[in-house]
């Protein structure tokens, strides 16, 4: 669940949502008119917005639905004048989506050009690059273009291989991090995120303290299997909700 624009006059903020639970499959279900009862918001951290040097590009790194939540700080960086590199990387072409000429995507490139290098990767080779979004980014580094920084957003699994990829070159990389929250506000525990500092390990809380953290000290190996720790009840709430099992 993503927040992945606003528009303050008319008071309006746009979701992007992909069905994974139950909360998620029946808020995709809600019809026009629908309400919620409340949105609690915003919380943690503004993102930090750096600009880049001369000549530098502020690469993102997007995977699937981290796609929405890259968009409105790029689109900041671009603002700013600062180049932006944006590798938005999918599973396969047909789930694609804010790619076309009058979508999100085509109409920020019509609006800063060269400023803005898109770069579409699937993993089937299905459209744009063959592979994942670590592979135009691998070349990048190779290649030793200026990298201002590296901020990325997806699966877990991608921002630890981001993260792993850009640490021998020292690119400051950023992981926005979407751990399991519960009450968002620091005290559950849900969305602690281990990361090593002077050599111990500490927590940190991706609500309260994030959602960006530095990603080169994140303890990914503790980090990961969190994403898992709801599993059983998931799968309980799925099917207590007549939604098939997890
Ligand atoms: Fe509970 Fe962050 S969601 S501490």
């Amino acid at each position: 669940l993503t927040l992945a624009d606003w528009d303050a006059e008319a008071g309006t903020i746009t979701l992007v949502i992909q069905a994974m639970g139950s909360s998620s499959t029946l808020i995709n279900r809600m019809a026009v008119g629908d309400r919620f009862v409340g949105i609690a918001g915003p919380l943690g951290r503004p993102s930090e917005l750096h600009p880049a040097a001369p000549g530098a590009t502020v690469v993102f790194t997007a995977g699937g639905v981290g796609l929405p939540p890259v968009f409105p700080i790029a689109r900041e960086h671009l603002r700013l004048g600062d180049h932006v590199t944006l590798i938005a990387g999918f599973r396969t072409k047909d789930l694609m989506f804010w790619t076309g000429e009058d979508e999100k995507l085509g109409r920020l490139k019509a609006e800063f050009g060269d400023l803005l290098d898109l770069v579409y990767a699937t993993n089937d080779g299905s459209f744009g690059y063959a592979g994942f979004v670590t592979g135009p980014l691998g070349e990048m580094l190779e290649a030793k273009r200026p990298i201002a920084e590296v901020v990325t957003i997806g699966p877990p699994l991608m921002m630890k291989a981001v993260a792993e990829l850009t640490r021998p070159h020292a690119v400051k990389t950023i992981a926005s991090l979407n751990s399991i929250m519960v009450d968002a506000t620091g005290m559950c525990g849900a969305c602690m995120v281990p990361v090593l500092l002077e050599g111990r390990t500490v927590r940190r809380h991706a609500c309260i303290d994030g959602p960006e953290i530095d990603a080169h000290i994140i303890e990914w190996a503790k980090f990961l299997p969190r994403f898992h720790q709801f599993r059983d009840q998931e799968a309980d709430s799925l099917r207590r909700h007549g939604l098939g099992v997890a």
